[in-house]
């Protein structure tokens, strides 16, 4: 079965990578999905998003990472994907979670969102934060893929200027 870990990833974390670990053991086939959130300023191109979580899942011989601009939906139906997975990190995060599955599901009742519980060790990270702190110049290499770390540093540096 194909399952979609959709999001904006922006940049991606280690949280992400939690979840995109563990559902890659769930399914057939994990489709990561980068895309548009409307109500966000990306850093980083969709194009870019996705070369950065392609790079850190190139181990992996059962996930695809595309990115997309359209529904998420409309995605899902084109790769005949029948399950949409999040992460859920704490109550916080349920309001906004919650109303997207009931939209995504009067969209299309024949594809279901399931919720993975975010792992207690990444459960404050958010890509928002991981930004704001790096923008002060504070230690991020916790909280992102080594890989990707310094092309992240650079780009927050960028913006500043
Ligand atoms: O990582 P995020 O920002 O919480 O992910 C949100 C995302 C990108 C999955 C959501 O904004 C989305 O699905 N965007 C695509 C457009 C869409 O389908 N919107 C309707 C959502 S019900």
């Amino acid at each position: 079965m194909i399952a979609l870990y959709p999001g904006s990833f922006d940049p991606i974390t280690k949280g992400h990578l939690d979840i995109i670990d563990r559902t890659s053991k769930i399914f057939e086939m994990l489709i990561v999905v980068v895309l548009h959130n409307p109500s966000k300023r990306p850093l980083f191109s969709l194009k870019e998003r996705e070369d950065m979580i392609k790079e850190v899942t190139k181990e992996y011989d059962n996930i695809i990472v595309e990115s997309y601009e359209g529904l998420l939906i409309e995605f899902a139906k084109l790769r005949k994907a029948k399950v949409i997975v999040k992460g859920l990190r704490a109550v916080a995060d349920f309001e906004n979670e919650f109303q997207m599955a009931l939209m995504n599901k009067e969209m299309s009742n024949d594809i279901e969102t399931m919720f993975l519980m975010t792992e207690n060790r990444f459960s404050f990270i958010s890509s928002s934060l991981v930004k704001e702190v790096a923008r002060f110049d504070g230690n991020v290499k916790g909280f992102i893929p080594e890989t990707i770390h310094d092309r992240f540093v650079s780009r927050v540096k960028e913006m500043k200027q």
